[in-house]
């Protein structure tokens, strides 16, 4: 779908940052804001906004949620961490840029396949860094069979179960409650 005319040019800020405590005074979107203000406005993120991902969430509000879920658990756990390698990872750990729900050959076996997509196409057009890299190849474990080899990787894994279970039950409620509004419509006629 989406393709950048060239790789993107590895930056000074991709190189990773020193360890420390999030930074407490700021709220989740203005880390976000702060860090990822590119990768907000590029094209990749309009593909996002326009994929569903679980129930009626997007890929691009679902990678925000877990992003800023990410930021919440760094601050409770008190570990320091690479605060621009853990939101700009979570952000981008989804970039698989495809409908996974659009029958595709090449969507087949998606659950295993996305990270290794996702990680290529941030490395194109972000040119991340080595940290973002392994926090998305290895978002899906226990899916997948590698565990997360950073700390900033076992949030994101933390982060994307809570937020995709909460999406999923959300979806799940509202198929129901349509069904039943259609069931009482046909009884009332
Ligand atoms: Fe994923
Ligand atoms: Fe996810």
């Amino acid at each position: 779908m989406h393709q950048a005319s060239r790789p993107a040019a590895r930056k000074e800020g991709d190189r990773p940052l020193p360890r420390r405590r999030i930074d407490a005074a700021a709220t989740p979107n203005q880390l976000i804001e702060k860090y990822c203000s590119d990768i907000l406005t590029s094209p990749g993120m309009s593909i996002e906004s326009q994929c569903i991902q679980h129930g009626d969430t997007t890929v691009l509000e679902h990678s925000a949620a877990v992003t800023a879920c990410c930021a919440l658990i760094a601050r409770a756990l008190r570990v320091p961490v690479d605060e621009r390698a853990l939101m700009r990872g979570a952000l981008l750990h989804d970039y698989f840029l495809y409908d996974w729900h659009v029958y595709d050959p090449s969507h087949r076996l998606h659950g295993f396949t996305h990270p290794g997509r996702a990680c290529k196409n941030a490395i194109r057009d972000f040119g991340v860094g080595r940290r973002e890299q392994s926090m998305i190849r290895h978002h899906m474990f226990p899916l997948t069979p590698t565990p997360p080899t950073c700390r900033e990787g076992a949030i994101l894994c933390v982060a994307d179960k809570i937020v995709a279970t909460r999406e999923t039950v959300h979806g799940f409620a509202l198929k129901l409650r349509a069904r039943q509004r259609s069931r009482e419509e046909r009884n009332a006629r």
